[in-house]
């Protein structure tokens, strides 16, 4: 199971590497918003950072950007992502699910430049992302759910992705909790992604933390 780190913050980004053996990156524009850096330089600075770490090279801690969301045609989604693609060869290019992205996906994809089917919320949406050759799928849980639907179309997609032999590797994305990772990993996906604190929160249990105390306790009260 690999875990992803959801964030834009260089900062973060370099804590969960250091501490959480984290594999890997996603970025949306919400994020590159929140870290209060611009676009390019963003893209600049996680690739200087890639070589500074030694991690710089196609198969080895992949870092999805995604292109301008503005864009409607594939011709325009492609030149856009070759041009985020040739600051690092570790980025992956994240491109909605729609008719142009899968287009520009597949001419990426045709060409060497990895992507990322991004905003997928049904299995009909991630079959296209995996007959076209993404290196990656990302549906998004936590949207689904806030809408009142289950996030039990992962499952499936996990089902046809073996069923089908498929390649695409699954990012179970927008994950809220600690629960969700393990339940997430046990239908058998490939990857989530969640923010600092998810994961943060994911290491802690109240038993543990009840557990602890108990042995506090004896700790204090053990003849010296
Ligand atoms: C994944 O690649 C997305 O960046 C992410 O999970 C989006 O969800 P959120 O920003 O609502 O958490």
């Amino acid at each position: 199971m690999k875990y992803f780190l959801d964030s834009a913050k260089l900062s973060e980004i370099d804590y969960a590497y250091q501490n959480y053996c984290i594999d890997g990156v996603t970025t949306n524009p919400k994020h590159i918003r929140q870290s209060g850096t611009p676009f390019l330089t963003t893209v600049k600075e996680i690739a200087a950072w890639l070589r500074e770490k030694g991690l710089e090279g196609k198969e080895c801690f992949p870092v999805s950007f995604e292109i301008d969301p503005h864009l409607q045609h594939w011709e325009d989604m492609v030149c856009a992502a070759r041009e985020i693609a040739g600051y690092s060869p570790n980025y992956v290019i994240k491109i909605p699910c729609c008719e142009q992205g899968l287009i520009a996906a597949k001419k990426l994809e045709q060409e060497g430049i990895r992507t990322n089917i991004t905003l997928v919320f049904s299995p009909s949406q991630a079959i296209p992302a995996a007959k076209l050759g993404a290196k990656f799928v990302s549906p998004f849980v936590g949207w689904k759910e806030n809408s009142g639907d289950t996030a039990d179309y992962i499952r499936d997609i996990v089902k046809i992705y073996r069923e089908h032999n498929y390649q695409t590797e699954i990012i179970v994305a927008a994950v809220r909790n600690g629960k969700q990772i393990g339940e997430f990993a046990a239908m058998g996906a490939d990857i989530v992604t969640c923010g600092l604190s998810v994961y943060q929160e994911s290491f802690e249990h109240p038993f543990t933390t009840y557990g602890i105390g108990v042995f506090c306790e004896a700790w204090d009260q053990t003849v010296k």
